[in-house]
């Protein structure tokens, strides 16, 4: 059997990662399809030289552009690939742009292909990651979830049950394999950053970062905060983009308990997540990683398509505008500690249960 993983962009490699190791356990030949969509060395290469990945097969050096143009250039050479080599299956995992390209060129050229995350819904279209999430799923063979929300979510959207299997989280997968490494690093200390004294942020959503009013505001509370407790922020390539041109990077950097950086690599941020006090942030895969290692997380978003974070976890949705940040932080700062409960499934094992239900279904 031979099956292509499709990755393009920071997350999809924390994904794809445990599909290599299940396979290589497994006799199962696996062949890593990179599109290119995230290229820094920090947002790629990195997680390559960490992670254990393979060197992938094909690069597709897609690069950045409008979703039209990222997606229709992942789409035209993954078509290529696909076709040529003809895999059993292509796995597409997440739900950024390669992901959706990845599914269409693949069930067009009626190769089976299985979705790595499937069913998670924000119910909020005007996010980009949403519509992706809806069209790869509404094509795929195999609908592989990773908390009970998704399974109802297909189910409501029409799917049958064969299609639908909870397997559990394959980025939480990736965490326990590298948790007792990242512990020993200590990397907040290198950092001049007291264990628990401080929280770690990120912020890369379109609607937090796109508008330079909504990114003034948020520049304010992030002033608010880090006169509460000292923050340390890796920066993702698009906020820095923003935060450039509209003058707010410079603020940030007069900021006297503020401290930019660039991306880290995973275990660095593992590391810096497990010693932190707080995390803030709106990406989607940073409330999962602090549910499961109970730490507080507080998303500065509306919304989020992983409820379980919420409902078992230690996350809480305190929006991006309005008054939900500095309340939901002063109590964070007040209460004891909290930790959450992991949910079923999280197990470390979800990326084997994925390949053994490949290999029934071959
Ligand atoms: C993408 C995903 C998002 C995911 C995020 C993870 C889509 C629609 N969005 O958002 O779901 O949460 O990745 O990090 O697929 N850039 C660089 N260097 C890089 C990568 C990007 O400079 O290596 C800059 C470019 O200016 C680019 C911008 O970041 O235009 C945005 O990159 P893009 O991949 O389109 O979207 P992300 O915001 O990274
Ligand atoms: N991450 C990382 N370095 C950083 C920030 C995040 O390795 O500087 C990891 C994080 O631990 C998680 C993944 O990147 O595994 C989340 O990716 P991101 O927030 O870019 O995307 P999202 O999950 O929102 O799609």
């Amino acid at each position: 059997m031979l099956i292509h993983v499709v990755a393009g962009a920071r997350p999809n490699f924390m994904k794809a990662a445990p599909l290599c190791w299940a396979a290589e356990e497994l006799g199962v030949e696996l062949r890593l399809i990179h599109t290119g969509q995230h290229y820094d060395k920090e947002m790629s290469q990195v997680f390559f030289d960490e992670l254990g990945l393979p060197k992938p097969h094909k690069h597709l050096g897609v690069g950045s552009g409008t979703h039209g143009q990222v997606t229709a250039r992942c789409l035209e050479r993954l078509e290529e690939v696909f076709a040529q080599e003809r895999p059993d299956w292509v796995l597409v995992v997440g739900d950024v742009n390669s992901t959706a390209a990845g599914a269409l060129a693949a069930v067009k050229l009626h190769i089976a292909t299985a979705h790595v995350e499937a069913g998670l819904r924000s119910f909020d279209r005007s996010m980009p990651e949403e519509i992706n999430r809806m069209v790869t799923d509404a094509i795929c063979d195999l609908l592989f979830v990773s908390e009970p929300a998704g399974v109802e979510n297909l189910r409501r959207e029409g799917h049958g049950e064969n299609e639908i299997h909870l397997v559990g989280n394959v980025m939480i997968d990736t965490l326990e394999r590298f948790l007792p490494a990242a512990k020993k690093r200590a990397s907040s200390k290198k950092l001049g950053l007291e264990p628990k004294q401080y929280a770690l942020l990120t912020l890369h959503r379109p609607s937090n970062v796109d508008s330079s009013g909504d990114l003034a505001a948020l520049v304010e509370k992030l002033d608010w905060v880090q006169n509460k407790i000292p923050i340390f922020f890796p920066v993702h390539p698009r906020t820095r983009a923003k935060l450039k041109q509209t003058g707010h990077y410079e603020a940030l950097s007069e900021m006297k308990n503020l401290q930019l950086a660039d991306p880290v690599g995973y275990q660095d941020f593992l590391s810096l997540m497990t010693d932190s006090r707080v995390v803030l942030t709106d990406s989607g895969g940073i409330q999962e990683e602090t549910t499961v290692l109970g730490i507080p997380c507080l998303t500065l978003r509306d919304n989020t398509e992983r409820p379980i974070t919420c409902d078992h976890g230690t996350n809480r949705l305190v929006g991006a505008r309005g008054d939900g940040l500095a309340s939901a932080l002063e109590q964070v700062l007040d209460a004891p500690v909290t930790t959450g409960k992991r949910p079923d499934l999280w197990d470390g094992k979800a990326a084997v249960r994925i390949m053994k239900q490949l290999l029934a279904a071959s």
